[in-house]
């Protein structure tokens, strides 16, 4: 036999099983979002290396050890690791964003290359919003809503919650970063060399660092909403009010920065302690400076995005009361002269006639006993069945799979109406 060819690390198959869990997390995704009002939008999953170095920033880890690039001829491509410089490359190419407001989704697959372990992937997928043009709190808060309702929606509203910090403007950033460098140079022998490294390039990143004993430190660092200009202040200050006032709970966390580069003012994620290290479900903020760092007018923006994989593993977890609609109601089982042309024939009129059932023709051939025994695996609710004697009387026998109903047998133009009664 020839030698088999696997699948890449990190980046996983989904199987005629899990798809219909995932199809229902994305069918909540979207339909939540349509509830709000957003327009999808589908950009490609290459775009040029220097795109995502300028909006997401030469020194993040996503950019400096993260991106699956390569050269096609002359130019330097890569995978996208995230959809928000995609986004707005394109609404800066089609002019989405000039004088309009701009509500958009998207929902695909991201890349990094990472260690691959539970809820961390090399190949994940996102769901994703960003909002063009709207400067006030009120669209953070509607973000931050709209997670909220989406959560319940999943089932996971009690597992999940939602962290939230200002990293203000550009200049307070500078500002606390230097205060930040001056406090971490007193504990420089608790930083490992990457930190060490980071105290340079990124500080704000070390942060969120997984060392405890650092982190002890850090609740006596400087805090970044004390060097808050009065306007990021006073976007916090509304946003946090509005959120008090719709009942949405959150706990500020000065040390929330995000990985990359491109946010001001209000950052948020949504974690869970369910799902171990890598808990975070949903991450986003504010980026009032990205559509121009990118070569368009000045344009607001604020978005966040969602990991599939996570919130798919987060339901599994801890919602266990979840309908998935079977992939089969009706299984035609069918032998004898004249039966295939039969069983075809009403299948297809089974699925005009009622639209949202799901009915499988056997196909391949053998007898009755081999024939029911697919029927019963594939979990369908009825079986329908045809032999010479249904196809001579225009008749069918409907078997119940699932319950301890009789058989029936029907005249096949009532078995729409019958079948449509009984599930
Ligand atoms: P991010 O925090 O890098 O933000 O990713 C958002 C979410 O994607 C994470 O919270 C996580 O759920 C999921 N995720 C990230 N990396 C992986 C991975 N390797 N495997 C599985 N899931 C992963 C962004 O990507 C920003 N573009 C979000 C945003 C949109 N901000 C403003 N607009």
């Amino acid at each position: 036999m020839a030698k088999t060819i696997q699948a890449i690390r990190g980046m996983n198959d989904c199987s005629p099983t899990e798809s219909p869990l995932w199809q229902w997390v994305e069918g909540k995704v979207r339909s939540v979002l349509q509830n709000y009002g957003y327009a999808e939008v589908r950009m490609p999953i290459v775009e040029s290396t220097p795109l995502f170095a300028r909006a997401i920033g030469e020194v993040t880890d996503v950019v400096s050890k993260e991106m699956y690039t390569f050269w096609d001829n002359d130019e330097q491509l890569t995978l996208r690791p995230e959809g928000t410089a995609g986004c707005v490359r394109a609404a800066i190419e089609h002019g989405w964003v000039y004088n309009q407001e701009q509500r958009l989704w998207y929902m695909g697959p991201m890349f990094r290359h990472e260690r691959p372990q539970k809820g961390r992937y090399r190949q994940f997928h996102q769901a994703g919003v960003e909002v063009f043009g709207i400067p006030n709190p009120e669209i953070d808060a509607e973000l931050i809503m709209l997670t909220a309702r989406l959560w319940k929606e999943l089932g996971i509203f009690e597992h999940v919650t939602l962290q939230l910090n200002s990293i203000g403007s550009l200049e307070a950033r500078q500002n606390y970063r230097s205060a930040l460098v001056a406090f971490l140079q007193q504990h420089i022998d608790l930083l490992s060399d990457e930190e060490k490294e980071r105290l340079e390039k990124n500080p704000l990143r070390i942060l969120d660092s997984k060392n405890q004993t650092l982190q002890e430190v850090l609740n006596d660092a400087p805090k970044l909403l004390d060097y808050l200009d009065e306007e990021s202040r006073e976007h916090f200050a509304q946003l946090c009010a509005l959120l008090d006032a719709v009942g949405i709970q959150y706990e500020v966390n000065p040390k929330l920065v995000r990985g990359l580069d491109y946010y001001n003012k209000t950052v948020f994620e949504w974690v869970t302690s369910a799902l171990g290290a890598q808990g975070t479900v949903c991450g986003g903020g504010r980026y009032d400076g990205l559509v121009e760092q990118l070569g368009g007018h000045p344009t607001t923006g604020v978005g966040f995005a969602m990991g599939l994989e996570r919130l798919v593993l987060l339901v599994q977890e801890v919602n266990a009361h979840i309908n998935l609609p079977k992939a089969v109601d009706v299984y035609m089982v069918y032998q004898g002269e004249g039966a295939t042309l039969a069983a075809f024939k009403l299948a297809e009129e089974l699925r005009s006639a009622l639209p949202q059932l799901r009915v499988m023709t056997h196909c391949s051939g053998g007898n009755f006993k081999k024939q029911f025994k697919r029927a019963d695996k594939s979990g369908a609710t009825f079986a329908l069945v045809i032999g010479e004697s249904e196809v001579q009387n225009q008749q069918v026998v409907i078997k119940h799979l699932l319950d301890d109903v009789e058989q029936q047998t029907l005249p096949i133009n009532q078995v729409a109406q019958y079948i449509q009664q009984n599930s």
